[in-house]
């Protein structure tokens, strides 16, 4: 609980200028004043808080400036801190492959230990923005196509990053608030021009989920959701995320998007600008200064109260009191330091996890022991700083690369590796020497893909395919004729049928961190048997965009060879891989599914049960998904809805029972109204290992 009076005095005590400095928060790195003169308003309390910035010693000069002020205010410090700190962990999109919200929260966790020794207490994570076009370039740093995933990222991850306490924490920030994973064919900062319905039930669940955990942050988005762009969203920040949510953190624009609610034609200036913003809920002003040189004016002609800006600068005084700040200003960063690999093994453990197996045929993998000879070809094979992906924040310049992670695992084995092709500049010079080496050798391991450059914000791209000449070496090395395991390091799913086609094993690992190479030399040489399932749905071509398995039916369903319907005539109906798709290096079966009692009313809740046994030769994780229909409603419902999914490890020959709790809750949807009902009659419930309808298995309950 925050101390509400000291809050207060502290208020009373403040001029005009100091209420706006605390609004106030400026890019450390960039800042638009000059370093001089960001220090000296530091030290004048005209800016409340800092970003793009960490490290003790920096930061606590910094600190110190502010608290020698009058008021003794401190700073916040904050920084996009999306998948890990000093330590990298796997891309948000490969981590939710791993289906495991403990995995989640321990990152998150360990994350903080390294950040909040740095200073920093505020984090611009987790992002939770649905995504279901992979041109978006940010599809890489959320959690990928589903509404209940990413809500449960969202609990896992305030979890981590706050803790219980927030004095032992990092705020968190819930972003980008709302349907940024929607903006108009993936092309960063557009419009997502999207029914209200589609708002409610696909994109804004998951920061509802965050609200509900706790977070003390939230971020609304660059974009405009149908003509109201989220900076000025007052039915969203206002009505919605405080009044009938309940949450009572701060909410921080994102980089210089006030300013920008002018060019998005909604502000004829500054003041309007600034006043719009702050009417509509945004508390804090990032980098540009608009509240500082727009709300004077605002105020002046009558566009503001100065109620309006009390309660915004009382909402962030209570976060520098719940985050401990104004009474041990500088505890987090007396505490001992972290020997520098102290979370290697959960990165390594975090990185097998999220490797997702697309493809393995003539059991190439895992590797035979006594493999003499590994050629690693390909410009994603050996280049440290590539196995990052988007943020990075104090990771410096080294992974474990996949030939390292090769080379650590198989000391046996001759490991050669040569680049091929360069990820952007044309060129095929390299491409001989790749060949010559694959001929020499017993296998080969393709490593292509993105840039990390290509992935996160800015980076939407029109084509997915293997961008330079990779495409020319993968083909000139495939045409050796050896085994071949394709590895793709990218931020999201590329259309390269031809390779899943032709290589013999592929491998979606991400961009998995600091120790990528070794928890891909895991999967490759079987100590770990892949476990991690596809959280987005992976299509063939671009054409296909947007393609994901929660979409509603159709009067005329796709169905191969019928002419009038729901399809395109040159690309399949099916997706490449299908939601939930991953493979692993032995047979899971899943039969028994029951659901207990069949029929229910009220507030019952129904108990489904599936057995899930290992078949195969070596121990494994499988993941089960519970999928539901709600085949008649007075709304049409999508063709499956994720309402669970759970873990079962088990060893050869082993079985287990697997148990969900479907509540009445589960059962509602929005009617027409939009507003949560839930209509008797059938519920079709489907357990299995994807989202591939046709091999689910099915039973069905009533709501009476
Ligand atoms: C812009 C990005 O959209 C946002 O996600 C990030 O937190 C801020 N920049 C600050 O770096």
């Amino acid at each position: 609980m925050a101390d509400k009076d000291r809050v207060e005095r502290l208020l009373a005590s403040m001029t005009l200028e100091e209420k706006l400095g605390q609004l106030n928060m400026i890019d450390a790195g960039a800042p638009p004043m000059g370093e001089p003169e960001m220090e000296r308003q530091v030290a004048a309390g005209r800016i409340g808080s800092l970003l793009n910035i960490h490290g003790a010693e920096r930061l606590n000069r910094l600190q110190k400036m502010a608290v020698d002020n009058r008021l003794k205010i401190p700073l916040i410090f904050g920084l996009d801190v999306l998948h890990g700190h000093r330590t990298i962990f796997p891309l948000p999109i490969a981590e939710t492959c791993a289906f495991d919200p403990g995995l989640w929260e321990r990152t998150a966790r360990a994350a903080v230990e390294e950040t909040s020794r740095a200073a920093v207490t505020l984090t611009f994570a987790p992002m939770l923005d649905v995504c279901r076009d992979p041109r978006w370039g940010r599809i890489a740093e959320g959690p990928g196509e589903d509404t209940l995933v990413t809500s449960r990222y969202a609990e896992a991850k305030v979890r981590g990053f706050q803790g219980t306490d927030l004095r032992d924490g990092v705020a968190a920030t819930a972003k980008h608030m709302g349907a940024y994973g929607a903006v108009a064919a993936g092309r960063d900062y557009g419009s997502a021009d999207i029914s209200e319905r589609q708002l409610a039930e696909v994109y804004l669940p998951p920061f509802e989920a965050a609200v509900k955990a706790g977070v003390a942050a939230v971020m609304p988005s660059f974009n405009d959701v149908a003509g109201i762009p989220a900076t000025a969203h007052g039915e969203i920040l206002n009505d919605l995320l405080r009044t009938r949510w309940g949450f009572d953190g701060i909410v921080v624009s994102d980089y210089t998007a006030v300013v920008e609610l002018i060019a998005h034609g909604v502000a004829g200036d500054i003041a309007e600008a600034s006043a719009l913003a702050l009417k509509s809920g945004v508390d804090i002003d990032m980098q540009d200064e608009a509240y500082v040189r727009g709300l004077p004016d605002a105020l002046k002609r009558g566009l503001v109260t100065m109620g309006d800006i009390d309660r915004a600068v009382r909402r962030m005084l209570t976060l520098k009191e719940r985050l401990g700040l104004l009474d041990d200003t500088y505890r987090r960063t007396s505490a001992p330091p972290l020997p520098a690999n102290h979370y290697d093994a959960l990165a390594r453990d975090a990185a097998r996890r999220s490797a997702v197996l697309l493809k393995n045929e003539k059991s190439v993998l895992p590797l035979k022991p006594g493999t003499r000879r590994i050629a690693v070809i390909g410009p994603l094979g050996d280049d440290p700083l590539q196995m990052f992906g988007c943020w990075f924040a104090a990771a410096g310049m080294d992974s474990a690369t996949i030939v390292r992670g090769l080379r650590a695992a198989l000391p046996q084995t001759e490991i050669l590796h040569e680049i091929g092709a360069h990820i952007e500049e044309p060129g095929e010079t390299g491409i001989a020497a790749a060949v010559a080496a694959a001929r020499s050798a017993d296998v080969v391991i393709l490593c292509v893909g993105e840039k990390k450059e290509m992935t996160g914000e800015a980076q939407g791209r029109g084509r997915l395919e293997l961008p330079g000449s990779q495409r020319a070496l993968a083909e000139a090395v495939l045409a050796v004729g050896k085994p071949t395991v394709a590895i793709l390091c990218a931020g999201r799913p590329l259309t390269v049928p031809w390779l899943f086609e032709r290589a013999d094993a592929a491998l979606a690992a991400w961009f998995l961190g600091s120790e990528a190479g070794h928890g891909i030399a895991d999967v490759l040489t079987g100590a770990w048997s892949p476990s991690g399932k596809l959280s987005v749905t992976w299509p063939h071509d671009v054409g296909q965009i947007p393609i994901f398995y929660s979409h509603r039916a159709t009067g005329r369903p796709a169905v191969p060879d019928v002419y009038y319907c729901n399809r395109h005539t040159d690309l399949p109906i099916e997706p490449q891989f299908h939601f939930g798709h991953g493979l692993s290096y032995t047979r899971f079966a899943v039969t028994k599914l029951n659901a207990t009692p069949a029929e229910i009313s009220g507030d019952q809740s129904v108990t489904i049960e599936a057995e899930v046994a290992n078949e195969g030769g070596v121990a494994g994780e499988e993941t089960l998904f519970l999928f539901l229909r709600d085949p008649v409603a007075s709304v049409a419902r999508p063709v499956l809805e994720l309402k669970d999914f759970a873990k079962a490890v088990l060893k050869p020959g082993e079985r287990k029972t697997v148990r969900f709790t479907l509540a009445r809750n589960d059962l509602a949807f929005l009617g027409r109204d939009l507003k949560p009902r839930v209509e008797p009659g059938e519920f079709q419930i489907f357990v299995g290992a994807n989202a591939d309808r046709s091999k689910l298995t099915a039973t069905a309950i009533r709501y009476r």
